[in-house]
Parts: structure tokens; C-alpha cells; sequence
């Protein structure tokens, strides 16, 4: 057996998957009492049998009370009630009409470095555009994009080893009364944004419930910002591992969309995702008592060389490419086309104003610190400046 220490975050986890995968791929780590599962047909079961496999874990911690009453924690019915409401304004065609918003912002972002033939892309382009974008969409002022950052670092590193509680709590507590004050402004005085729109909304003649209100706006700041952010950085860095890819998306641009299904598959943002058992199951031979709590390695899943040949390899063409990132069934992401859209308008922007891109000699990389999300702190990157 190889033991896995479920809260390690090392930048390249790959082997490890690739190792529990042949020896345990259905584990059960002794010491805390959590499932784990590897492959791909488990993932796939795990993540879309929301029968067996339910949502509702989060009660308990602080993520977990300020998600509970939002649809990534919900079953169904309550939780098609919920996606309904949101999922017009998510849909490809509502999405499409965002793009010049989108390259406009990009531009914006890259006008000031494009000169300087070096920055850190994080920084300057892969998170700031997602914040942009979905602050724009809920009404809420970009400007307070820095404390965005803060909240959502601090909640995504929550299962960080040696992670100060008092930090979360706190970062819980001022986001949900940050919404708290911009819900109760757009009930005042309604404007045409997503929280206006919820705030109207009604499921079987009821409204929704403040905390209801409170879950969708930090899941949608969270769900869509870190991840968004490092689909962009993690391209980066694979567009530019191999020579020659990034040449070769300029001069083929139709590539791009398929390149970037290779990212989400090859580093895939959101690594791992949680259910818990509602009844006994069998896994791959394993049994499951009801109430097992188990993650399903989305990271590993689409590195399974059952699924997809030759896994390890970063193919722009790949065909098919069933990836799990976007996760699957009832709880399918719901940002997944405006998290394409951002990516291939962001790209397209790096690549053809960025020329010869590179991370910069000699930098170090540092994924951030979370075992669900998958990216780097910074990503530094040179080009040849006109
Ligand atoms: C590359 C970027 C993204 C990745 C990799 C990603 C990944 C995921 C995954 C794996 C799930 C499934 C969760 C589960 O099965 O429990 C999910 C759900 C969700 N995502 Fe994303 N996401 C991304 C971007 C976004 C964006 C931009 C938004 C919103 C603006 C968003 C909003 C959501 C919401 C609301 C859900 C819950 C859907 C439900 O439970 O029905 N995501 N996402």
C-alpha cells in the first residue's frame, strides 16, 4: 500500500495519483477515516450517482456553513430548485454576449506590462479578469477586488495542514456581511445583476432565504475565481513546457478551444471534490458503510490511462477528451462556458500579444496552498517586448 497523505500539496502530484491508481485505487485512509478513489469510472460514479453519493457533507465547518444552503451542497429536489434559478444566466449564448466585455478587460489588463517584456501573470491577468467579470455579473464594485482575493485564498486553503481557524472564521464573517450589505442595497434600490435578479426570484411562490442568498454569492465569487484564474496560469505553463506550442496556437487559433480541454484535463484546476455515502455501497470491490466520507480525485481520473491513452502526455489534439474537470451529472459546473470563454479570450490575448512567452528563467513555481484547487501562487513570464 502507499500511503497518501491526503494533505499534501506538491506541484506535481501526478505520480502519487499514478501509484495509488495501480496499487489501492479505492483506499481508506486509517487515520481519519476518509475514502478516497483514483479512477476514472469511480470518479465518474462517485461525482454523478447523487443518490448513493450525496452533496450534503458541509454542515460542519465554516466553508460548510456558508455553502450548505447553496447548490453545490444540495440534493435534489432543493437542489434543481436552486440551478434554475441561476442557470440562465450561465447559459453558452448569455455567455457569448459577455466576449467584448471580456477583451476589452483583457486588453486593459495587458496594456500597461506589454512594454516591459516580463510580469507575473497571475497577478496582472489570470486573476484579476475572472474577479472583473463576475463582479460585473453580480452587481458588486470590482474595486473591492483585493479583499475578494483575501477571503478566497483563506477559503480554498482551507484544508491547508496547520491552518489557523480564527483565519477562516474570520474571513467567513466578513464576506457574508460584506454580501449581507450589498443584498440589502440591491433590495433597496434594484439594478439589471445577478443579485437583483435572485433577490426577485421565487421557487414555488417562496423566496429564497437570506442564507440561500449569502451561499449563491460566495459560491459564485469562490467556484469562479481561483478556478478560472489557474485554467489560465496552468495553460501557461503548459503551452510553453512543450516547444513549439504556443507558435503553433498562433498560427492555428481553431486549436485553442481543443488545447485548452487538454489543460483542464492534463492540469486540472479543481483536483479533487467530496460526497458522502447515503446508504452502503460497493467501489471497485471495496464495501462503503452509509455516511463514508469519500473524495473523488477529478486529477487522477483524467490522468487514467484506461480512459486516455498515453495520459501523461499534453496533446492539443486530443480526440476524444472525456475529461472530469468540469465534474459531472446534476452538479456539472455551472461556470463551464464562461470559464472557456475567459480562457480562450485571455489565451488568445497572451499568445498573440505576448510573443517568444516564457516563464522566467530560474523561477521558482509554488502551487497554492489547497488541496482541491490546482495552480501556482505567481507565474513569472518573460517575451520579447517590441
Ligand atoms: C476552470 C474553471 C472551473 C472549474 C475547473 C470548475 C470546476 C467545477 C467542478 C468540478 C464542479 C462540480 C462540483 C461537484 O461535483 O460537487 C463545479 C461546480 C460549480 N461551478 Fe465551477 N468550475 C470552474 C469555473 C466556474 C465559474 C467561472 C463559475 C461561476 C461563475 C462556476 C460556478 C460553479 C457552480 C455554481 C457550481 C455548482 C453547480 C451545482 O452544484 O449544480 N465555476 N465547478
Amino acid at each position: 500500500m502507499v500511503p497518501f497523505p491526503a494533505l499534501e500539496q506538491p506541484l506535481n502530484p501526478f505520480p502519487r495519483y499514478e501509484a495509488m491508481r495501480d496499487s489501492e485505487p479505492v483506499f481508506q485512509d486509517q487515520e481519519t477515516g476518509v475514502w478516497h478513489a483514483f479512477r476514472y469510472d469511480d470518479v465518474q460514479r462517485v461525482l454523478s450517482e447523487h443518490a448513493t453519493f450525496s452533496s450534503r457533507f458541509g454542515g460542519d465547518g465554516p466553508s460548510g456553513q456558508l455553502f450548505a444552503a447553496s447548490l453545490v451542497n444540495t440534493d435534489p429536489p432543493r437542489h434543481r430548485q436552486l440551478r434554475s434559478l441561476v442557470s440562465q444566466a450561465f447559459t453558452p449564448r448569455s455567455v457569448e454576449a459577455l466576449a467584448p466585455r471580456i477583451s476589452e478587460l483583457t486588453n486593459e489588463l495587458l496594456d500597461p506590462v506589454i512594454a516591459a517584456g516580463s510580469t507575473d501573470l497571475i497577478d496582472q491577468l489570470a486573476y484579476p479578469l475572472p474577479v472583473i467579470v463576475i463582479a460585473e455579473l453580480m452587481g458588486i464594485p470590482a474595486a473591492d477586488r483585493d479583499r475578494f482575493k483575501q477571503w478566497s485564498d483563506v477559503i480554498v486553503s482551507q484544508t491547508r495542514p496547520g491552518a489557523d481557524d480564527s483565519d477562516h472564521a474570520a474571513a467567513h464573517r466578513e464576506m457574508a456581511e460584506y454580501f449581507m450589505a450589498m443584498i440589502e442595497q440591491r433590495r433597496r434600490q434594484p439594478g439589471n445583476d445577478l443579485i437583483s435578479a435572485l433577490l426577485g426570484a421565487e421557487i414555488d411562490g417562496q423566496k429564497l432565504s437570506v442564507m440561500e442568498l449569502l451561499g449563491f454569492c460566495s459560491l459564485l465569487l469562490v467556484a469562479g475565481n481561483e478556478t478560472t484564474t489557474n485554467l489560465i496560469g496552468n495553460a501557461v505553463l503548459c503551452f510553453t513546457e512543450a516547444p513549439g506550442t504556443a507558435e503553433r496556437l498562433v498560427a492555428e487559433p481553431d486549436l485553442l478551444p481543443h488545447a485548452i480541454e487538454e489543460v483542464l484535463r492534463y492540469r486540472s484546476p479543481v483536483q479533487s471534490m467530496y460526497r458522502i455515502s447515503t446508504v452502503e455501497t460497493t467501489l471497485r470491490g471495496r464495501s462503503l458503510p452509509a455516511g463514508s466520507p469519500i473524495v473523488a480525485w477529478i486529477g487522477s481520473a483524467n490522468r487514467d490511462g484506461e480512459q486516455f491513452p498515453h495520459p501523461e502526455v499534453f496533446d492539443v489534439e486530443r480526440s476524444p477528451n472525456r475529461h472530469l474537470a468540469f465534474g459531472q451529472g446534476i452538479h456539472f459546473c455551472l461556470g463551464a462556458p464562461l470559464a472557456r470563454l475567459e480562457a480562450k479570450i485571455a489565451l488568445q490575448a497572451v499568445l498573440s500579444r505576448l510573443p517568444g512567452l516564457a516563464v522566467e528563467p530560474g523561477a521558482t513555481l509554488e502551487r497554492m496552498e489547497s488541496t482541491i484547487v490546482y495552480g501556482v501562487k505567481r507565474l513569472p513570464v518573460t517575451w520579447q517586448a517590441a
